[in-house]
């Protein structure tokens, strides 16, 4: 072998560049490993078990503006008062909701999108308001100004026997188009979806 002593069978240089080699690619594999664990791991999630909750007869709801409900969040079971949240809701309006998320109701989670605060409805103009730094979104939940990051979050919801029924929830992008449910402040737009994975027990 050129450049080994006799009885060599691997030279200096070939051992360091050998190693060298070894070093980077372990170094690259901690970056890369997680980062594609957090991309491909909310595809391979199982599908968890939905929990719906009744929250009044259909005669409760109108198109024309939303009524608040409370609901226990599955995530917080054993959580007594606590692990209760507001949601607003209100049936579809055929002409006005032109998403594609096929509900016969629409039920809208209080949490802000920016970083968590309670939202509001105020009915004079048709807007949800956050107190904590000036958030609004318009009467579907999209953001119409203020630091919010996507619309506000939903939940399923489904009519049995004449009663309006709420099941989990789920985040939408500016389009309204159904995601995962994200954390606040996590964007769902463009490449930015891809750095905040799904957090469904949050
Ligand atoms: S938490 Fe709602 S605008 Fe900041």
């Amino acid at each position: 072998m050129p450049a080994a002593y006799d009885g060599e069978t691997v030279t200096r240089r070939g051992l360091f560049t050998g190693g060298a080699m070894a070093a980077g690619g372990i170094a690259t594999a901690a970056f890369a490993l997680p980062a594609l664990g957090f991309a491909v791991g909310p595809i391979l999630e199982d599908a968890a078990e939905e929990n719906f909750q009744d929250v009044g007869p259909e005669a409760d709801f109108n198109t024309n503006t939303y009524v608040s409900k409370v609901i226990s969040l599955p995530e917080s079971e054993g959580t007594g008062e606590a692990g209760k949240t507001t949601i607003y809701l209100r049936r579809t309006d055929e002409k006005r909701d032109t998403d594609e998320l096929g509900q016969l109701y629409i039920a809208i989670s209080t949490r802000c999108t920016h970083l968590g605060c309670p939202v509001r409805y105020v009915t004079a103009s048709e807007r949800f308001i956050c107190p904590c730094h000036g958030g609004v979104y318009s009467f579907d939940g999209k953001v119409s100004g203020g630091p919010p990051v996507r619309p506000l979050d939903r939940f399923e919801t489904k009519v049995d026997r004449g009663r309006v029924l709420v099941g989990d929830r789920f985040s939408l992008n500016s389009k309204l188009e159904r995601k995962k449910p994200r954390d606040p402040s996590n964007h769902l737009d463009g490449l930015w979806q891809y750095l905040y994975p799904s957090r469904p027990t949050t």
